[in-house]
């Protein structure tokens, strides 16, 4: 891992805590920086929280002793359907939608963590209740359940911090996108501009490069954040590229947290129309 010193002041009491804290977790530098990683998985994921296990410290779900890597196991086997976990784990279709966001932007690390933990597989199929597939869910890759209600606040989070990571040294406007794939993995995007102007890649654009790369084309929703008076709204060539991969949600907010949300399809009408379309 990249990873650079920095000094920082603590004030005596946090001091003295680390010091009792981080014996038997590591050393004092380590545990500190762990802790602050995993502050910062918190303020992205609100549905974590951090735990003590036998094998160290390991994500868990916010408000229980479940572990996320428990989850994962029941995901590894049974799909990243949101219903199905919501029924699984007596949750909301909400608290469902936050742990799966985030098992599904850590998911290596949690197969780690259930390795690690010998946690076993969960059986494939429930012997109990018919499959979905059995009850006659449609065909097709990803969630197949009913709508649930997102928690887009962290996709929204996940923006802002892509934002910070923009290159625009010519507008000087940052731009974060996050892309969240039908697998409940985010894909963060920021503006990366060129001094031949027309060369500059948008948010948007970059956040969908980033996810073919890793292997998805379905997405559940986009989030763009830019720092502006009204909701930022993605250029035209932004738009068409969205629109090769189908219609999702777009969710276009304000660093002030005015948010605007609409569609792929509503931002471009007939997107495809006629397009090689020679007979
Ligand atoms: N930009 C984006 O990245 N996304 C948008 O939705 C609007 C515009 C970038 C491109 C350029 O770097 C800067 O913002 C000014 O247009």
């Amino acid at each position: 891992m990249n990873s650079k010193p920095i000094s920082l002041r603590l004030p005596q009491e946090t001091r003295e805590w680390l010091e009792r804290f981080h014996r038997g977790r590591g050393s004092l530098s380590g545990v500190a920086a762990r802790l602050l990683e995993e502050a910062r998985r918190q303020s992205l994921f609100p549905g974590v929280s951090f735990l003590d296990t036998r094998a160290g410290r390991r994500a868990g779900v916010e408000g229980s002793s479940l572990l996320m890597a428990e989850v994962w196991r029941w995901v590894e086997s049974r799909g990243f359907d949101a219903a199905g976990v919501a029924s699984h784990f007596g949750w909301s279709a909400e608290k469902a939608g936050k742990v799966l966001l985030y098992v599904g932007a850590f998911g290596k690390e949690l197969q780690e963590d259930a390795e690690d933990l010998g946690l076993p597989a969960v059986p494939r199929e429930g012997t109990t209740e018919p499959s979905e597939k059995e009850a006659g869910a449609p065909e097709g890759s990803g969630w197949e359940g009913p709508r649930i209600s997102h928690p887009f606040a962290s996709l929204i989070d996940a923006a802002k911090e892509a934002r910070l990571r923009a290159y625009a040294p010519y507008s000087g406007f940052r731009v974060g996108a996050a892309l969240l794939g039908k697998g409940w993995q985010i894909y963060p995007g920021c503006n990366v501009e060129n001094l031949s102007f027309g060369l500059t890649i948008c948010a948007e654009r970059n956040a969908i490069q980033q996810a073919v790369v890793a292997g998805c084309r379905e997405f559940e929703a986009i989030a763009v954040v830019a720092e502006t008076r009204l909701p930022v709204s993605p250029c035209g060539a932004c738009r068409q590229v969205m629109a090769e991969f189908g219609s999702f949600k777009v969710i276009l907010a304000t660093l002030a947290g005015e948010v605007f949300e609409s569609t792929v399809d509503e931002l471009l009408p007939r997107s495809r129309t006629g397009i090689l379309d020679r007979d």
